[in-house]
């Protein structure tokens, strides 16, 4: 049966069906060969052969659900316009073409998911179900007890009153602090601009948590499939509206660790 193709994309997982239509107009999709880069265009996934960048979609692929380190100085796309190393480039041996969900900024580290499962990975990331991102912050200097309270409490930001997050305190040294901060919004650049707007210069961001998983013991490239048990887990929680009751959803603190791994002179 014939359906669009942003339909079909963001059904074999390519990625939203908004940002499929943005992967269309590009023009990296062809289908029996000739590049389709206009809308409303429509194919049967049975029947045609649909690629993107050059490769195949296999609709009935096996899903695939990967926990990786990202690394600093990796692009959070399965490609680049300006040529910067992407996740993908660390992901040559898994057996499917998978997505990140959600994104890490260039210069963030820390836990990044990414599948072939579209479903998933759209329902995780829907506002409303509110999933947990824990992230491991160095900022510069000393950080007061009323920036912790502004940042708990909720900070305006551009976009708007960002919601209540769990933070404290990990450690601090005499250049640094180390705070931890679990939101569930997932905006753009979100932690780093909450922390410029109560006036602290974030050195170093880490996502050490999403959801229940956690990065353990991964170094930065380093990657892991996701257990049965956790994909369960995931989809249940995937399923979940937000805190019933209409009570604000708190996220659940970070369980502290080694605050920074991975990476020589912490300080
Ligand atoms: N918040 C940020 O500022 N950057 C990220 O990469 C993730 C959350």
């Amino acid at each position: 049966m014939e359906e669009r193709l942003q339909k079909i994309l963001s059904q074999a997982g390519v990625a939203s069906r908004r940002e499929a239509e943005g992967i269309i107009l590009e023009g990296r999709v062809a289908v029996n060969g000739e590049v389709v880069s206009e809308l409303g265009r429509k194919a049967d996934p049975e029947a045609d052969s649909i690629t993107v960048d050059g490769k195949k979609l296999n609709l009935g692929e096996k899903r695939v659900y990967v926990l990786l380190y990202k690394p600093v100085g990796y692009v959070t796309t399965m490609k680049d316009p300006q040529g910067r190393p992407v996740v993908s480039d660390l992901l040559k041996s898994v057996p499917a073409r998978v997505y990140p969900v959600g994104r890490l900024d260039y210069n963030t580290e820390g836990l990044l998911l990414l599948t072939n499962d579209g479903a998933l990975a759209h329902a995780l990331m829907h506002p409303s179900h509110e999933i947990d991102k824990g992230y491991l912050v160095r900022v510069g200097g000393h950080v007061s007890e009323s920036q912790i309270q502004r940042l708990s409490e909720g900070v305006r930001l551009e976009d708007g009153l960002t919601a209540p997050a769990v933070v404290t305190r990990v450690r601090e040294s005499a250049q640094n602090s180390w705070i931890s901060i679990t939101i569930h919004e997932g905006r753009y650049r979100q932690v780093r601009r909450m922390c410029e707007a109560v006036g602290l210069q974030v050195v170093r961001l880490k996502r050490s948590r999403y959801d229940f998983l956690e990065i353990g013991e991964l170094k930065p490239g380093e990657y892991r499939l996701l257990s049965a048990e956790e994909v369960r887990r995931l989809k249940g929680d995937a399923a979940k509206g937000p805190s019933s009751g209409g009570a604000p959803h708190r996220p659940r603190p970070e369980r502290l660790k080694a605050p920074f791994r991975g990476r020589k002179n912490p300080a």
